[in-house]
């Protein structure tokens, strides 16, 4: 757990401090039962430098009591709040029935103090994970409701992952996740972190070990093998954790703007990402976005694809020459190859474009004949928006599949110490990630 108490926890725990009242429940000690802070002590941004130069002991979670920190009543609240004032949630508040057990699940979500601490933490120095989890927390419960027939005791648990399952974020530097900042590629280590770190401090108690935590563990998992932090598959990766990835995929659709496009886009994200998410789940989810969104205007969705009209041509041509690009790399590169670590990665990311070709081509976008499609809905509003969500969606792919490929290297490289990465892979992803970073998503 050293590699949990780290400055950035430190700094975001000293800033509560300077807000409102941290106190030290018990002294806190160095690793060589040296006194740091007696027992107490109000903690703020003054005892940062002492704080964060130690390993503390104990834990520095364990040893503080804050004021108005959370607690499951304010959890309740703060659910109920959301689902007030958050017109996208109205629909999750319409059944009584299943509003009941969402809200004595969250109710009867185990907090252990320290647990509760990194709440307090994470809702007052970065509230925007703490909403996003609680919001993944309403969806999951409603897509569980809905989809199984669980106990409440299991709706609890599910809740409880839901809430905790970012928590490892909280580790990670907060500079990092700015809205619009884009990661480099040593920095995204940091990312493919955090469901261990969140997996390393839930273990630590046995309210949430072992069942909560594997959830934890699991939910940047995908069902084809392509996620992390192990890239497990299928039913390797647990019903909660395949239910939480639903989740999140409803709060990225959500929290991404125009809203009258939620459901285009969701069904086109899902339908792009067949393989990956639950396929019942995934229908459920639809279900559930097309009653949020029952009765919007659709004009602004027009207006707004045909304003990006005339950059229809140039982003579709950049999408086929990704493809072409890899397939004369591919063809080049496994003629050459004898090393059987990049040989696998080769393979990897030419399954997974073929399989991304073959879902486009379902979809009526064939990328050899681009011209025809960018004409086909030139004048068809229905279809140019359709058109638009899916070039946005397409590129986010690319994206993944770019970043898996790294994902991979960097793991076969620590197998195999000191192998070179192979020129012409390297090339094809640096030169698509540059290919792709040029229009941000959905524009
Ligand atoms: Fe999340
Ligand atoms: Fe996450």
């Amino acid at each position: 757990m050293d590699r949990l108490h780290d400055e950035h926890y430190v700094r975001a725990v000293t800033r509560m401090g300077d807000e409102r009242a941290v106190v030290t429940n018990q002294p806190i000690f160095t690793r060589n039962r040296i006194k740091l802070v007696n027992q107490g002590a109000r903690v703020d941004s003054a005892l940062f430098d002492r704080l964060v130069a130690h390993k503390l002991i104990p834990r520095i979670d364990e040893c503080l009591d804050v004021e108005n920190g959370i607690t499951r009543q304010v959890l309740r609240d703060d659910a109920r709040k959301l689902l007030d004032d958050d017109p996208a949630l109205a629909v999750l508040r319409a059944d009584p029935g299943l509003l009941g057990r969402t809200l004595r699940a969250i109710d009867e979500i185990p907090l252990t103090p320290p647990i509760a601490f990194k709440l307090t933490v994470a809702a007052s120095q970065r509230p925007e994970v703490y909403n996003h989890s609680l919001r993944v927390t309403l969806v999951a419960l409603h897509l569980a409701v809905k989809s199984f027939f669980l106990s409440q005791k299991e709706l609890t648990n599910l809740a409880a992952a839901a809430l905790l399952h970012d928590i490892g974020i909280l580790h990670i530097p907060p500079d990092l996740l700015r809205p619009g900042r884009r990661l480099q590629k040593s920095e995204r280590h940091h990312l493919y972190a955090h469901p261990i770190s969140g997996y390393l401090i839930l273990r630590q108690y046995a309210e949430y070990h072992p069942e909560i935590s594997r959830t934890v563990f699991e939910h940047h998992e995908r069902l084809d093998g392509s996620g992390y932090p192990r890239g497990l598959k299928g039913g390797e990766i647990s019903r909660d954790a395949q239910i939480l990835m639903l989740a999140e995929v409803a709060n990225t659709v959500f929290e991404s703007s125009p809203q009258s496009q939620n459901l285009a886009k969701l069904s086109v994200l899902l339908r792009l990402n067949h393989k990956k998410f639950n396929r019942d789940l995934g229908n459920r989810l639809i279900a559930l976005v097309a009653a949020m969104q029952s009765g919007h205007r659709e004009d602004d969705d027009h207006s707004t694809a045909f304003a990006n009209l005339s950059r229809l041509p140039p982003r579709l041509d950049e999408l086929a020459h990704v493809f072409s690009d890899w397939s004369e790399t591919f063809r080049t590169f496994s003629q050459s190859t004898k090393n059987a670590a990049t040989s696998l990665i080769s393979l990897v990311i030419d399954e997974r474009l073929a399989e991304l070709r073959r879902t486009l081509s379902d979809a009526g976008f064939d990328l050899d004949q681009v011209e025809a499609v960018a004409d086909a809905v030139s004048e068809d509003p229905e279809a140019l928006v359709e058109l638009d969500i899916l070039i946005g969606e397409t590129r986010w792919q690319l994206t993944d599949i770019i970043h898996e490929a790294y994902r991979r290297m960097s793991d076969a490289l620590n197998d195999s110490a000191g192998m070179p990465l192979p020129p012409p892979i390297l090339g094809w992803l640096e030169r698509s990630e540059t290919r792709l970073s040029q229009y941000p998503r959905y524009s």
